[in-house]
């Protein structure tokens, strides 16, 4: 198990752009880098809405001055200061994270990014870039990859224990948006806006976290694709509510991906079923204490978070209570910012070898996700082809 100890000597000064008042993603940012007092809020660009952000700053504890109009204000009042903050997170909508990315990492800052990254591979690849020259972090938020039996499912892949892997399941699919819902909710409007959403919905907003589990736990590159969008709902064409992904990967193994967010009656079914020549491991996000492991000719078992039989180091890394109690959502975005105050530190201190074992959702992990979005279209809008990736 770990604790918050701090192993470096002050808070990182940090800020935020997005994530005002009412948004879905801010709350989840502020509670999660709070949690081990490795990050202090000190300045942000909260809303699109200025006046809105400043109120809203000054109640999260902002001093008035450091409650910007906007992300260049914020940047350039940052710089100023000899306490000027240290890191940002990005929470805007879509549209804005390359050119918020850019801007930050230009005067120095380091960067968390919500995804999907940016709308194209060079825009991410010029951040990627750009985060090196400057050596700065650059993480993406792919929030779920932080849950303690996501890393045990890991360790297990990379120790043999499926064997060779044959097979990948994946599925991201809710029902929130069966209904034109968008005619309400400004949350759900601009997700089926391309101009802010960019060039796809469900595949960005839901299927980027799925696809990126997988890469996480078993390194599988995808060779060849295939990708099959529609809107059940007619107005949000050109973009997708509802998608099918198949996958040809290197080495031979195969997969599959489904996006929706019109599985009426779901909550989340974000699935990933990852089967070997030998055995499968099953994850779903709506119980991620829990990791099934089915051996071929066995009865299934079922293992639990922040137990002694976990491989070595997962508890140490990721749990923070000990099995039993429940952890969720919020201990998973802890454990990455987590992650992310270490990966500064060690930046900050140039501790190579630290930062060669410390994993953590970059900037690269960030660009694959684009490119991947950019070949499913492709795919998607010439008719369902396969497209090398
Ligand atoms: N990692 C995850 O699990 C997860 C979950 C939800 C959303 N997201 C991502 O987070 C981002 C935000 O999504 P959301 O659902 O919170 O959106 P939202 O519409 O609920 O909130 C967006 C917030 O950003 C503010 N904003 C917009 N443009 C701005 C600008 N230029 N400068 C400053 N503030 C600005 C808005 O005023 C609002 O407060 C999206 O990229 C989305 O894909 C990620």
């Amino acid at each position: 198990m770990f604790n918050e100890e701090r192993h470096f000597t002050a808070p990182i000064r940090w800020g935020m752009v997005g994530g005002g008042r009412g948004s879905e993603i801010g709350y989840a940012h502020r509670a999660s880098a709070a949690r081990d007092r490795f990050f202090q809020l000190k300045a942000g660009a909260l809303d699109l809405d200025a006046a809105r952000g400043r109120e809203f700053g000054s109640h999260l504890g902002i001093e008035p001055e450091r409650c910007y109009a906007d992300y260049q204000a914020l940047f350039a009042g940052e710089a100023a200061r000899a306490d000027g903050i240290q890191a940002v997170s990005i929470a805007t909508p879509n549209d804005m994270h390359y050119a918020i990315s850019k801007a930050a990492l230009e005067v120095g800052l380091h960067v968390i990014c919500e995804k999907p990254l940016t709308f194209t591979s060079t825009e991410a690849q010029e951040l990627v870039d750009l985060a090196k020259a400057k050596r700065k972090l650059f993480a993406v938020m792919y929030g779920y990859s932080g849950y303690p039996m996501l890393h045990q499912a890991r360790e297990m892949i990379h120790q043999g224990k499926l064997g060779e892997i044959r097979i990948v399941t994946l599925q991201f699919a809710h029902g929130f948006h069966s209904t034109a819902i968008e005619e309400q909710s400004a949350g759900a409007k601009w997700r089926m806006n391309p101009a802010i959403s960019g060039p796809t919905y469900v595949l960005g907003d839901l299927g980027t976290h799925t696809y990126y589990l997988m890469e996480m736990l078993t390194g599988l590159e995808v060779d060849e694709l295939c990708c099959m969008r529609q809107s059940f709902i007619s107005s949000r064409a050109p973009l997708e509510d509802n998608a099918h992904v198949m996958f040809k990967f290197k080495g031979g193994a195969v997969g599959t991906l489904w996006a929706s967010s019109v599985n009426a009656g779901s909550m989340h079914q974000q699935k990933i079923r990852v089967i070997g020549e030998k055995a499968s491991l099953e994850w779903w996000d709506e119980y991620p204490n829990q990791l099934r492991y089915e051996i071929q000719g066995q009865p299934a078992q079922i293992l639990e978070r922040g137990l002694g039989y976990l491989a070595q180091g997962v508890d140490g890394i990721c749990s923070r209570i000990g099995g039993g109690h429940p952890e969720g959502f919020f201990e998973s975005w802890a454990n990455l910012y987590h992650r992310f105050a270490l990966a500064i530190d060690a930046l900050e201190r140039e501790d190579h070898a630290f930062l060669e074992q410390l994993w953590y959702p970059d900037v690269q992990a960030g660009l694959c996700g684009v490119k991947w979005l950019e070949a499913c279209v492709k795919s998607a809008d010439n008719g369902a082809i396969w497209v090398k990736f």
